[in-house]
């Protein structure tokens, strides 16, 4: 159905792992699908929103109607979501890798000849939510996800304070793991936290882009 309550807001969505180059050949990555990223864009536009997705490599389409950016590091998915600035709402669904390589060489690695491999230095990748979360031009509404394996609820609320977001929605990935077609969540926004129904992650996206409609109307 086609909806126009997000019409006119600009909304930032990030989406997919983060490459981080050791050398021309090598990298550090993760499994993350990018699914459920797409999938968020994919509702804020059926919303009318003007979505700008800065995605890492996937293998996904962009959805219709989304303007789908596409970076390799962290921290060029970070200089691409600052290059969108202002805007009305960020979604940070990125599965950020937390770390980087310290240098990425020039030509390929070689190894050594006496037989004792190389030692990675990594230093930590700036941290996108938090950076957008404490922006001078921050937006209205800044969502997270976070993927916790204990503890949840606690976790969660303590992660949501860490980063500055306004809702945090937190999944438990010891029952869905990375690159399935489901998802479950608690959904944080400080006042409140509703346990969601496992549903499948288009359903997932829908209903929080719903919410995401209702707090721009509450505010008019
Ligand atoms: O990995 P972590 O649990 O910290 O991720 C929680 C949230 O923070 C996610 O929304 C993720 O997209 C975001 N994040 C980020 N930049 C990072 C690490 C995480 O935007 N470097």
């Amino acid at each position: 159905s086609k909806r126009t309550d997000l019409s006119g807001k600009r909304i930032i969505v990030t989406a997919g792992p983060t490459v981080e180059p050791l050398d021309p050949v090598r990298f550090i990555s993760n499994h993350s699908s990018g699914i459920q990223g797409y999938a968020v864009a994919d509702a804020l536009a059926q919303h009318g929103a003007d979505v700008r997705l800065i995605s890492g490599p996937v293998s996904l389409s962009p959805p219709a109607n989304v303007t789908c950016i596409h970076v390799r590091t962290a921290e060029d998915m970070k200089a691409a979501c600052l290059e969108q600035l202002p805007a009305d709402a960020a979604i940070c669904v990125a599965a950020v890798s937390d770390w980087r390589p310290d240098v990425a060489y020039a030509s390929k690695m070689k190894k050594s000849g006496d037989g004792i491999p190389p030692v990675l230095k990594l230093v930590e990748n700036p941290d996108i939510l938090a950076t957008l979360s404490r922006h001078d031009q921050r937006p209205t509404l800044v969502v997270g996800f976070a993927a916790e394996t204990d503890d949840l609820r606690k976790h969660a609320e303590q992660k949501r304070l860490r980063k500055g977001c306004d809702w945090l929605l937190a999944n438990d990935v010891t029952k869905h793991r990375f690159g399935g077609k489901r998802n479950q969540v608690l959904f944080l926004t400080g006042d409140e936290t509703e346990a969601w129904p496992e549903m499948d992650k288009p359903s997932l996206a829908h209903r929080l882009a719903d919410r995401v409609a209702q707090f721009f109307q509450a505010r008019v």
